[in-house]
């Protein structure tokens, strides 16, 4: 091979290799976009016989509050120990930004982790620990029409390995409490601020 077809040659591959590196550039976040969130994908899944799938992403939806439930303020052992880091569905989210509204297909996560530690440097006070439990509530007219409010509770435990599917609580272990106590839907949107701060002013 001459000199002058080799550079040809090599200049050409070197060419490929950018068009190549361009067009994988151009298609990547599209794909990674897909691989995350197919369009008919649901937010929660369940299995044949109607249970909960343990849901799967949700600490990246939009977090919406953090009551913290202490087991040394509820004689050494809270009904749901301790934080209670709530997170919010995407869509759902942006919906009731626009509305101040739980649309119907609502899926609420409640992740709940231990004290860990009581003191730090910033100072004396509960700081986040472990992940030990998983609660999960969604509103659903269809899959949910005979619950009040169609809204419907799901207790993975509060123990890990946590449960991989959960069936729907009776309505009088949870429903019944969220519907007696809860500000708004049989949500406690009074002690969720990010919500509060994103529904439409009135
Ligand atoms: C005695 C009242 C009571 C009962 C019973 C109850 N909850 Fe709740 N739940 C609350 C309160 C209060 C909050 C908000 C503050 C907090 O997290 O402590 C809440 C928050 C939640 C949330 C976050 C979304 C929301 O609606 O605010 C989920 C999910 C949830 N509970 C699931 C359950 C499940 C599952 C059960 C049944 C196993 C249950 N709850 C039973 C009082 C109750």
């Amino acid at each position: 091979m001459s000199r002058s077809i080799r550079g040809w040659v090599g200049g050409g591959v070197a060419i490929a290799g950018v068009l190549a590196f361009t067009l994988w550039n151009v298609a990547q976040p599209s794909a990674v976009i897909a691989a995350d969130k197919p369009a008919d994908k649901p937010v929660v899944e369940f299995s044949d016989d109607g249970k909960m799938k343990q849901p799967t992403g949700y600490r990246k939806w939009p977090f919406v509050g953090t009551p913290v439930t202490p087991n040394d303020m509820n004689g050494g052992d809270a009904p749901f120990p301790e934080f209670h880091i709530v997170y919010m569905d995407p869509d759902s989210f942006v919906h009731y930004e626009k509305t101040g509204e739980y649309r119907d297909g609502t899926v609420l996560v409640k992740e709940l982790t231990s004290v860990g530690t009581k003191e730090a440097t910033s100072g004396k006070g509960y700081f986040m620990g472990e992940y030990i439990g998983l609660e999960v509530s969604m509103k659903d007219a269809k899959r949910f029409k005979d619950e009040p409010g169609n809204w419907a509770y799901f207790s993975f435990g509060h123990k890990y390995p946590l449960k991989e599917t959960a069936t729907t609580a009776a309505t009088a272990s949870c429903n019944a409490c969220h519907q007696a106590n809860a500000k708004q839907d049989y949500v406690f949107t009074q002690y969720y601020p990010v919500l509060r701060a994103a529904a439409p002013k009135k």
